[in-house]
């Protein structure tokens, strides 16, 4: 048996940080993030992946500014479709396997249900249309390649929607958050660990796993909230002193808060087809939400 040369980008971003603390058991990893690699130029990580050879590469890199990728679109582009592009088009030529992430944003979040992986995608914001290309130039190389479709995600790190949520909770009695926009919250460690627990541990069963399954799949914290469910959980679950003053929060629409990109009001993600396939049962977001939120505690 041998273990796989593994490569991951991204590792300082939300779900790259809890990557890597996945896989540096499962193989030789080597890890990267900007500015060691920077997805803007594709011909030099092209190069890195011709220097390191690795077996499989986990991409966690993307452009997640969602309202600056309205007015930097050939950055979006290049980091969220060119360059993923580019890495699936030499794990064809080397027969290599790639894992790739992509967004509810794909959806215009006018369907009125959960979103499954064969409905008709149809982006309303330059992130979303960058995530679709970025897919679809995947899926065009043929190579084989796992693509999870996710939602929501927050880490107990940076500026996730629960950080900022905390922030604000803190410096306000009454709080107004939105209650039109339906997704998953989705932790980042629950989606690096339902991401990499599915990998085979040997090097050589990678290609046959990846030619069963290859795919476009949902993955996203269980069940569905808006914004302000979300955010009443989080104020639910604080068990400690956090020095929270909001007592109230309200609901708001939409419309109220305008911002550069347009967002899809309902964009949840049905995640059927992951559970069925790999045998896992996906965790409630509320669960998550809670276990993220012990690590507050100390
Ligand atoms: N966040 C969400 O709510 C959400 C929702 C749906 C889907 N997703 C998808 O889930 C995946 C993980 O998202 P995330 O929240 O973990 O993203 P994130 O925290 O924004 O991390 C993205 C990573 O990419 C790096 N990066 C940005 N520009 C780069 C460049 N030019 N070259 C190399 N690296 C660069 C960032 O580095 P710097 O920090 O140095 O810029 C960061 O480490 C992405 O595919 C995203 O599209 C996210």
């Amino acid at each position: 048996m041998t273990p796989p040369k593994i490569l991951l980008f991204g590792k300082n971003g939300q779900l790259g940080w809890e990557a890597e603390r996945q896989l540096f058991c499962m193989g030789d990893l080597f890890a990267y993030d900007y500015p060691q690699i920077d997805f803007t130029d594709p011909k030099k990580v092209v190069a890195l992946l011709d220097d390191i050879q690795p077996d499989f590469i986990y991409n966690a890199v993307a452009f997640t500014a969602v309202d600056q990728a309205e007015s930097e679109i050939s950055k979006a582009t290049l980091i969220n479709s060119t360059t993923p592009g580019e890495i699936a088009a030499w794990c064809k030529r080397n027969q290599r396997s790639l894992m790739h992430f992509s967004t509810d944003y794909v959806f215009d979040g006018y369907l009125g249900r959960d979103y499954r992986e064969d409905d008709l995608p149809h982006p309303l914001n330059v992130y979303g249309q960058s995530k679709l290309a970025g897919e679809q130039a995947i899926l065009q190389s043929e190579c084989t390649a796992l693509i999870f479709r996710t939602s929501w995600v927050y880490s107990m790190r940076g500026e996730s929607f629960v950080i900022k949520f905390l922030s604000w909770a803190r410096d306000k009695d009454e709080l107004r958050v939105v209650d039109d926009q339906i997704g998953n919250p989705t932790w980042a460690r629950m989606l690096a660990q339902l991401s990499s627990c599915i990998l085979p541990i040997n090097k050589e069963d990678f290609s046959a796993f990846f030619d069963q399954n290859g795919g476009l799949y949902h993955l996203a914290g269980g069940g569905a909230a808006s914004r302000l469910q979300w955010s009443q959980e989080i104020l639910d679950n604080l068990t400690h002193e956090a020095n929270i003053k909001t007592k109230n929060l309200a609901g708001a629409k939409t419309y109220e808060f305008p911002a550069p990109a347009c967002r899809p009001l309902h964009s949840a993600l049905n995640c059927e087809k992951y559970e069925s396939t790999f045998g896992r049962k996906i965790p409630h977001w509320k669960l998550g939400l809670r276990l993220a939120l012990d690590e507050l505690a100390g």
